[in-house]
């Protein structure tokens, strides 16, 4: 429900309640973000004369009001706040100050599709629309709030008026009152996304950022704020991410009063954009979702709106494709032979899909050349794109393509047709990464390229399947064609014009993303790519973790997740592979290896795990996860079916030791008053939920898994 009473928005869900309020001077205060209330929450507003702070011209003789210390909704400079601005414009004559003035407002049901950026249509959703106008440069904001369960969508537009204005920052922001907040954080390298991070937030600001023109592998745009007492168990905390694939901001701070404010938008320090009448900026959504359950039933509720609003295909095609990948069956040695092998022994073990990766492009080898000569290497492959494809498709098996569309060698035909197409400064050496450099995707003339050339190949080849890489992170913001302070911006619009042209033309086609791994995995991207490489890391051991640490921010279906062979390539770990294929089975399953290479007992493994994958696959996509341990000695998990009536636990237990002790964990999403089986045994839900299940480990070995269904009987 949206109210509005003489000044007062109360947003309320039955999950939480989102108030802000127009003061006597225009401004837009925020109130409260919290559990469900009732009533106006400025009833917190403490005005009193406080030493060293400024108030309004229009306040008069009242020294008692001030936005030194009033709660936010929008931060900017000269208006007596000495927080740290959430938006900065800069006006023709360099001023910093600008004074955003409530200009009116609309409620109405339904958020529309937004062309160009990830959006969100919820046909149902109680929406909210306030404008707010700058008597200085007459630009304008419009924010949007869009509410639904436990979610609230920011949305935040900046029209520029009569002056030019160059927008230096733009994040959304909101402050909180009497704040007590332990802020967390998913950071990470390649190879390790997304570990888990928490700090006590105190007077002093918390600045993550992502300056690499993409989210990174380093710092995920995702965060929680969480009460200083939330566990996975209980206590409230709400999380706080953006709908973008490109550099951004976080800063988290608390004043001199205990009020913080929390800020997060796109963009870096290269990020400056200008805007005079006419034009618009249209910001990313913000999203937040709020439990007063815990971290796990915070992840459970967000993952359900990811889900159904976000990650998902919205069209026909393969669905829940189990593929193989031959990155690291063959890396670059192959030929045509090799991959139909490949290909027909995948069919054999029950694959659906058969996806060649990188190098089979150009004169493509190594990673030295080729990215941009989009056409096959028909002396590697021995024939052309199509028999190749056709071959493969005989079996059975469909036919997935490797292609990493953003980047560039020096060595193509490509850069020495178009070197001007290329993010770089005349005069100056691009700095390489992998050897490759990055096609700017903020000049029209790249994108209608990409489109054109992206769609022979998908017609050629008859792909059901596009593996979208990106294997480095923008270092030259300079363009032949864009203003270097939108590049940031323009960049990744251009990205989803790409993706969103491909993703119409061919409603069949599954693109899932990659970026090294892990290393572009953000809401934004989901919203094209529902699916997304997790990690180059193929470890089970290390991959539990960055399941798990993945798992508070989003939905297991979106995790692009294979069985690899051992020795493992990054670890050099030998795992059992029972236990690898439990870890793959949290997520989209695949193989990731030389099928020829395995053992007929291997092999016969394989096919029975894949049976048992699809007959799981609904309950690990469509149901709750829940996080019941993670460890240094185990990491388990628990998917449970939205109704409650089947589930299944992951457990994979590390090191053994000497004389072990047990491993007990409670289980969640289940009906406390219900009867369940779990492997034959039968259990109350209480039991299993409050005493908690014995995992049957056997301590023979390292690294070993236990999986077991859990399935109602009553
Ligand atoms: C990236 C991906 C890998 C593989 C290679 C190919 O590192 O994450 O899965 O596709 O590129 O070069």
């Amino acid at each position: 429900m949206i109210g509005y009473i003489d000044g007062l928005f109360t947003i309320s869900t039955s999950s939480f309640t989102y108030e802000m309020k127009v003061d006597s001077f225009g401004r837009l205060l925020h109130l409260y973000y919290g559990a469900p209330i009732e009533g106006d929450a400025s009833s917190l507003l403490s005005l009193r004369d406080r030493g060293f702070s400024a108030s309004p011209y229009e306040a008069g003789k009242d020294r008692t009001y001030s936005y030194d210390y009033l709660p936010l909704e929008i931060s900017t400079l000269g208006e007596g706040d000495f927080r740290t601005p959430s938006l900065i414009v800069e006006r023709e004559d360099g001023t910093l100050s600008s004074s955003f003035i409530y200009s009116g407002h609309r409620i109405y049901k339904g958020s529309e599709r937004i062309k160009g950026l990830p959006s969100v249509e919820i046909a149902d959703a109680e929406c909210l629309e306030i404008t707010l106008s700058d008597s200085l440069s007459s630009s304008s904001l419009i924010l949007t709030y869009i509410a639904k369960d436990a979610t609230l969508l920011r949305g935040m537009q900046i029209k520029g008026g009569k002056e030019k204005i160059t927008l230096r920052k733009a994040l959304y922001s909101m402050d909180e009152i009497s704040s007590r907040r332990d802020v967390i954080w998913f950071d990470g390298r390649h190879c390790s996304e997304r570990n888990i991070k928490r700090e006590r937030l105190d007077t002093a600001t918390l600045t993550f950022s992502s300056r690499r023109g993409a989210t990174s592998h380093q710092m995920n745009n995702s965060f929680i704020l969480a009460s200083p007492e939330t566990t996975e168990n209980s206590g409230e905390a709400f999380i706080i991410s953006l709908l973008w694939s490109g550099s951004f901001t976080f800063f988290a701070e608390k004043d001199q009063y205990d009020t913080a404010r929390f800020a997060l938008g796109p963009g870096s320090e290269y990020f400056s954009y200008s805007l005079t009448e006419g034009e618009t900026l249209t910001l990313p959504f913000l999203i937040l979702t709020y439990s007063e359950n815990g971290l796990g039933d915070l992840s459970v509720k967000h993952s359900r709106f990811v889900r159904k609003y976000i990650a998902r295909k919205r069209r026909g095609g393969l669905k829940d494709p189990v593929l193989l990948n031959n990155w690291e069956a063959t890396y670059f040695d192959f030929n045509g032979d090799k991959l139909m092998a490949i290909a027909k022994e995948a069919k054999s073990l029950g694959c659906d899909l058969f996806v060649l990766d990188d190098g089979w492009f150009g004169h493509r080898n190594d990673d030295l050349s080729s990215l941009g000569d989009w056409s096959e290497n028909r002396d590697k492959l021995g024939c052309s794109l199509e028999t190749l494809s056709e071959g493969i498709r005989k079996n059975g098996i469909s036919f997935g393509l490797w292609v990493e569309p953003e980047a560039i060698s020096e060595d193509s035909d490509l850069y020495r047709s178009h070197p001007e197409w290329v993010l770089k400064l005349e005069g100056k050496k691009p700095v390489r990464g992998r050897y490759e450099l990055v096609l700017d995707l903020s000049n029209k003339e790249v994108t209608d390229y990409l489109k054109a050339v992206l769609s022979s190949l998908i017609e050629r080849g008859k792909l059901s399947y596009m593996k979208w890489d990106y294997n480095r992170f923008i270092t030259d913001f300079h363009s032949s064609v864009t203003p270097s302070g939108r590049i940031e911006y323009d960049y990744i619009l251009g990205l989803y014009s790409v993706l969103e042209y491909l993703e119409e033309k061919y409603p069949d086609l599954l693109i899932e993303g990659c970026s090294g791994g892990g290393g572009r995995f953000d809401l934004g991207l989901l919203y094209y790519t529902p699916q997304s490489w997790l990690s180059d890391n193929t470890d089970a051991i290390e991959r539990i973790d960055i399941e798990l640490g993945s798992s508070y921010i989003y939905p297991v279906s979106s995790f692009g997740s294979h069985v690899s062979a051992v020795p493992n390539h990054q670890t050099h770990r030998t795992t059992p592979l029972f236990t690898r294929s439990s870890v793959a089975m949290i997520g989209s399953y695949g193989l990731e290896l030389d099928p020829e290479k395995l053992s007929e007992e291997e092999k016969d493994l394989i096919r029975r795990e894949i049976k048992e994958y699809r007959k799981l696959c609904p309950i690990i996509k469509e149901g709750d996860f829940y996080r019941l341990s993670h460890t240094p000695e185990l990491g388990c998990a628990f998917a449970v079916s939205q109704d409650g009536r089947e589930g299944v636990l992951i457990a994979i237990r590390r090191l053994s030791h000497g004389n072990p002790k047990d491993h007990y964990v409670k289980l969640k999403g289940l009906d406390e008053k219900g009867r369940y089986s779990v492997e034959g045994k039968e259990y109350s839900g209480s039991m299993l939920m409050k005493a908690g299940l014995l995992l049957p480990f056997t301590y023979s070995e390292d690294f070993e898994a236990v999986r077991l269904k859990v399935k109602r009987l009553d």
